[in-house]
């Protein structure tokens, strides 16, 4: 057995819970002063005060158990932050379109030129297992040093059999040899590829019939997960596709009003999603629907500052009751970054969120995101040994930091896995 104790911790925040926090309950982190966490093997088996602690917990040498001390005195200890939003696994980059972006053309009139989503789907194509594999462990590593310690990866790449299943396939290599946990999620209906040009249903069916039984035979995915949105596909289709998903076994995910207000949000409560990502045009039905729901409302501030489009209304879905969950959304177009800095900062200046709200939708709300709720997402007897240490004495140096990396230590399943240099 190994043990870990975090002792004299100066503010621990166990943010708590098994269950969304939604609303008003997003502020209720449950705070400890001078607070001690201890992991055993990969387990959390105590949070508390140091004052309710007895000195053999920490120090006891029963059956040759030795204890790993850190002390934290002047340190923030968190969950690890989960990022229930990415599409991590894709060849090539596309800094060119970024400058056309720059230059005054829209994010939509690239794709419907047949660039965009296009560009990447060509590059993931050519590209080999082992470079999408070399280039996703590079990412995660990355990921991994601002306090990722669970992260959502899509495919979406490919439109195709092959290449949807290799950037799978990538992520399921990738889950077994590195620390982060991958969840990952079937994005096939991500465009209507040019070969079904015009026959978005018909790609779905292509979808369904061919690709889906794999990904379920092989155990490639846990969510379905579609592009709904004017000019990609309407909400009948992607009512049609997640239907089937779910009969089939996958949970669902949809990205969802993100340019234009289609009504991709009321779709996703009612198919019973577990989470409606990005949400920038949201209707105030779909706010109302959300919050009188279980699915998550996952929100990607770096993507509308990349698409340099209005903030999603956080304030108005907090307020009205919703479940809030904040993700990178990081991949080669709308939002090259995997920066949880910035998406801190963001979400304080730009989405006027507290930073207690931002820490319960980067932990608990993002856990529930993925359906990982009983293992992850706070601090408590019994769940993963999944947490961070900040290099500042109190939460609230995380937003003011503009963009800053904070994390001095990553323990990952009780285990120090990244130290700062
Ligand atoms: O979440 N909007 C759809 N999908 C991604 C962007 C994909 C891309 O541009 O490569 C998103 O923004
Ligand atoms: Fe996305």
């Amino acid at each position: 057995m190994s043990r870990l104790a975090l002792i004299n911790i100066e503010q621990l925040v166990p943010v708590s819970g098994t269950a969304p926090k939604r609303g008003k309950l997003m502020m209720e982190l449950n705070i400890i002063t001078n607070g001690c966490v201890i992991i055993e093997d990969s387990i959390i088996t105590y949070v508390g005060t140091m004052n309710d602690l007895s000195e053999d917990i920490v120090l006891n040498n029963n059956n040759g158990v030795t204890t790993k001390i850190i002390d934290c005195s002047g340190k923030t200890v968190l969950p690890g932050f989960i990022d229930s939003h990415t599409h991590f696994v894709f060849g090539g980059y596309r800094e060119q379109e970024f400058k056309m972006r720059l230059a005054g053309e829209s994010y939509m009139d690239i794709l419907k030129a047949g660039g965009g989503i296009f560009s990447s789907v060509n590059m993931t194509r050519k590209a080999e297992f082992d470079e999408l594999y070399h280039v996703g462990m590079n990412r995660l590593n990355h990921m991994l040093s601002m306090g990722v310690t669970t992260v959502e990866g899509k495919s979406g790449y490919g439109l195709d059999k092959d290449t949807e299943l290799k950037q799978l396939k990538v992520m399921q290599e990738l889950n077994k040899e590195h620390v982060v946990d991958i969840v990952s999620t079937f994005l096939g209906p991500h465009s209507v590829p040019s070969d079904y040009k015009g026959r978005g249903k018909e790609y779905i069916d292509f979808i369904i019939n061919e690709v889906l039984p794999i990904v379920l035979e092989e155990n490639l995915a846990e969510f379905a997960d579609i592009f709904c949105e004017k000019g990609v596909f309407s909400v009948e289709e992607s009512k049609y596709y997640l239907l089937k998903a779910k009969k089939l076994g996958l949970k669902c995910k949809i990205h969802a009003d993100e340019i234009v207000s289609l009504g991709g949000s009321e779709l996703a409560v009612q198919v019973g999603a577990t989470s409606a990502d990005h949400l920038l045009a949201v209707s105030d039905q779909g706010i109302k629907d959300l919050a009188d729901s279980d699915t998550i409302a996952t929100l990607l501030p770096a993507t509308a500052f990349s698409l340099d489009e209005p903030f999603a209304k956080a304030r108005k879905m907090i307020d009205s009751g919703c479940s809030v969950a904040l993700a990178s959304d990081f991949n080669p177009g709308s939002c090259p970054t995997h920066s949880i800095p910035l998406i801190i900062s963001l979400s304080a200046l730009k989405m006027h969120m507290t930073i207690e709200e931002i820490i319960t939708a980067l932990t608990i709300n993002g856990a529930c995101a993925l359906n990982k709720q009983n293992e992850i997402g706070s601090l408590e007897i019994g769940k993963k040994g999944d947490m961070i240490i900040l290099n500042k004495p109190s939460i609230d140096f995380m937003a003011y930091h503009l963009g800053m990396n904070l994390v001095e230590q990553v323990i990952k399943n009780g285990k120090i896995v990244w130290i700062s240099k």
